[in-house]
């Protein structure tokens, strides 16, 4: 499947976020916890979670789907996960902490690398081992046995999906586990206010250090997914690239501090509780220079977006680090290129220079690479065609369909 994009058309209007794809995936792999049924709003429809609840199924859990509401319960039938689901998505990864948690085995076959990086598990796994798991990995599958037992652990880097493993691997533990250098994500804290009101108890919501005391059991309860991020960061992209005035709304404007800072120095915004509105009649120089790092930096997720942006900016100079994964840079920038975008990569660091951009075709490479395409695509001049699109519907719902509300010519093809 394919987008055709003609490029040109003003953007005006209003766009609502869906709930966040990274939100969504820890708060169903921590369902796991309890028997008792978890109930998720705003919980996205999109490939990613679709793949999570199958896998979760496929193990015994009981799994619904009410529109926007996702309800769980029932326990495990088995703690191994079956390979062809659990290949199917990285997140799949999420549910290793809260399965040892709880039936203190598990047997996960992992999805390896994928286009942005390596993507290893060392720090998830060095975690468990420190409260006393044994954890054996051969042929790509993850073999875990053991009660886990309260710890002091120091993470090495602030992984976000080490954190979600480990919290909910300690707040089942026997005995107090302190956690140092955890990731402070979003989505990492609004699970951890999902596990305090499932009845764990947890110190440093939100901190870089997390007090835990295990406790016996964790009851259900309904909770919501928090507005997807980068999602908003993308419809905001999408108001620069082909100008006009756009809110996106149902959004968490404090969630994405940096990227509206970046904007609003460049463009008109305004910031409301859970919305934001960016006017844009011309394009800026430039962008300066992006680092990326973890929250509340610059998110690795924004950099696909920001270098289109830079891409089509007027002639000045955009610098891009990329410091999170090793190979996120390379692949957008050979696909711009063919739209005319002068971009040189070395290693980990991007150098743009604004100019015109022509509609071609380009090819997707992951997610968050994609819809960068698609950006580009709404300000190049005359036709893009942004192939195999099945990454971007791994974390948008309906994207072409959203943009095309706004006004954008974007149609999809077989
Ligand atoms: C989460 O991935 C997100 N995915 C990613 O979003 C996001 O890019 C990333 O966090 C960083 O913000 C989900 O939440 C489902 P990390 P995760 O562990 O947890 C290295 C998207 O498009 N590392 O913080 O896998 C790793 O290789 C995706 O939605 C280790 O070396 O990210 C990477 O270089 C893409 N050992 C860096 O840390 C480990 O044990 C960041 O990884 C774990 C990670």
């Amino acid at each position: 499947m394919d987008y055709i994009i003609n490029g040109g058309n003003r953007l005006n209007g209003e766009i609502a976020v869906c709930g966040a794809k990274n939100c969504a995936l820890p708060l169903l792999g921590a369902s796991i916890l309890t028997d008792e049924e978890i109930i998720l709003r705003n919980c996205p429809q999109i490939v990613d979670v679709e793949n999570m609840i199958a896998l979760l199924q496929s193990m015994g859990k009981k799994v619904k789907r009410q529109g926007d509401s996702v309800y769980i319960s029932g326990g495990l039938a088995t703690t191994n996960a079956p390979k062809t689901l659990a290949t199917l998505l990285r997140g799949s990864a999420l549910i290793l902490g809260s399965t040892v948690a709880r039936y203190h085995q598990i047997e996960l076959p992992l999805p390896g690398g994928c286009a942005i990086g390596s993507r290893p598990m060392d720090i998830h796994l060095l975690g468990l081992e420190a409260m006393g798991v044994t954890v054996v990995s051969c042929d790509e599958v993850i073999h875990c046995n053991g009660v886990p037992v309260g710890t002091e652990y120091n993470m090495r880097f602030a992984s976000v999906g080490a954190t979600e493993n480990l919290v909910c691997a300690a707040v089942l533990a026997k005995g107090d586990t302190v956690l140092t250098n955890v990731a402070t994500e979003p989505e990492v804290v609004a699970l951890e206010e999902m596990l305090v009101c499932m009845g764990a108890q947890i110190d440093g919501l939100g901190k870089t250090e997390l007090y835990i005391k295990g406790v016996n059991s964790l009851h259900g309860v309904e909770f919501d997914v928090i507005p997807d991020r980068i999602v908003t960061a993308t419809y905001l992209s999408a108001a620069v690239a082909a100008g006009g005035k756009v809110t996106v709304t149902d959004c968490c404007p404090s969630h994405l501090g940096v990227f509206v800072n970046m904007l609003s120095t460049r463009f008109k915004t305004k910031v409301y509780d859970n919305a934001i509105t960016l006017q844009a009649d011309n394009q800026p120089s430039d962008y300066g220079k992006i680092i990326t790092a973890p929250y509340p930096f610059f998110p690795t997720d924004m950099q696909s977006l920001v270098m289109s942006l830079a891409a089509f900016s007027d002639r000045g100079t955009t610098v891009i680090n990329e410091r999170l994964f090793e190979n996120r840079l390379q692949h957008n920038a050979n696909e711009l290129s063919k739209m005319g975008a002068k971009i040189s990569v070395d290693k980990n660091k991007a150098k743009i220079t604004g100019s015109k951009l022509y509609g071609a075709k380009v090819k997707t490479g992951d997610l968050r690479g994609g819809a960068g395409l698609v950006i580009a695509g709404l300000n190049a001049s005359g036709t893009t065609v942004v192939q195999d699109v099945s990454h971007i519907n791994r974390g948008y719902f309906n994207l072409a369909e959203s943009l095309r509300n706004l006004g954008a010519d974007i149609k999809v093809s077989n």
